[in-house]
């Protein structure tokens, strides 16, 4: 019974001695929790682009895709329903008018680097390449992919705000120049910011003010 107090004596003195001992000595501490707070920063800070996905008439094609910027690159997932089931090519198209019925006024796949087209794991590829989705039996699918390509910040040249995602009837070949093959267009969905419910004109970006703070996106 009179051990543990005896115990707690000892250990507190080592415990209080080893903790301000460095702390004394040398400012690393205080160097190393910096880094931490600039990465909460940008997390906050994402920007995050979204194409919800109108239907071809006749069809009951439904979808979301998600842009989000990260430091590697562009985080792209969609998810899409009542589809065939089967693959189905997606794009980003260039430009994002879903008006024409067939979805051709989004004009071909985004490509501002003028390369041939590909799939998404090859090194010469359209921008908007991103392959295949799999829908599976329940006529569901989903796919995530990581593009170096894009960017969501608007004011910049490869950002896919103000383009059109499209999902095709057909299988990306993932070679045939310059659409893959892929078939007629299913379903349309404009690229805008997350929360925005008005489709901006590509002008419209053009003219707006540089972004606040260019620098803190890397
Ligand atoms: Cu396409
Ligand atoms: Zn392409």
């Amino acid at each position: 019974m009179s051990k543990l107090p005896l115990f707690l004596l000892v250990l507190v003195p080592l415990v209080s001695a080893t903790a301000c001992g460095p702390k004394a000595d040398s400012p690393a501490p205080e160097a190393s929790s910096e880094p931490a707070a600039q990465v909460v920063e940008v997390v906050e800070e994402a920007l995050v682009a979204v194409a919800v996905l109108t239907p071809r008439a006749g069809t009951e094609v439904a979808g979301t895709v998600t842009f989000t910027q990260t430091g590697e690159g562009v985080v792209v997932a969609a998810h899409v329903s009542g589809v065939a089931p089967g693959l189905h090519g997606i794009h980003l198209h260039e430009k994002g008018d879903c008006s024409a019925e067939d979805f051709t006024s989004t004009g071909g796949h985004f490509n501002p680097t003028e390369d041939p087209h590909g799939g998404p794991n090859d090194s010469i590829r359209h921008a908007g390449d991103f392959g295949n989705i799999e829908v599976g039996a329940d006529g569901s699918g989903h796919l995530e992919l990581l593009t170096d390509m894009l960017t969501v910040e608007p004011t910049t040249e490869t950002t896919v705000i103000g383009r059109a995602v499209i999902l095709h009837e057909g299988e990306d070949d993932l070679e045939t120049q310059p659409t893959g093959a892929a078939g007629a267009r299913l379903a349309c969905g404009t690229v805008v910011m997350e929360g925005l419910e008005e489709v901006p004109g590509m002008e419209e970006i053009e003219v707006e003010e540089e972004s606040p703070n260019p620098e803190a996106v890397y």
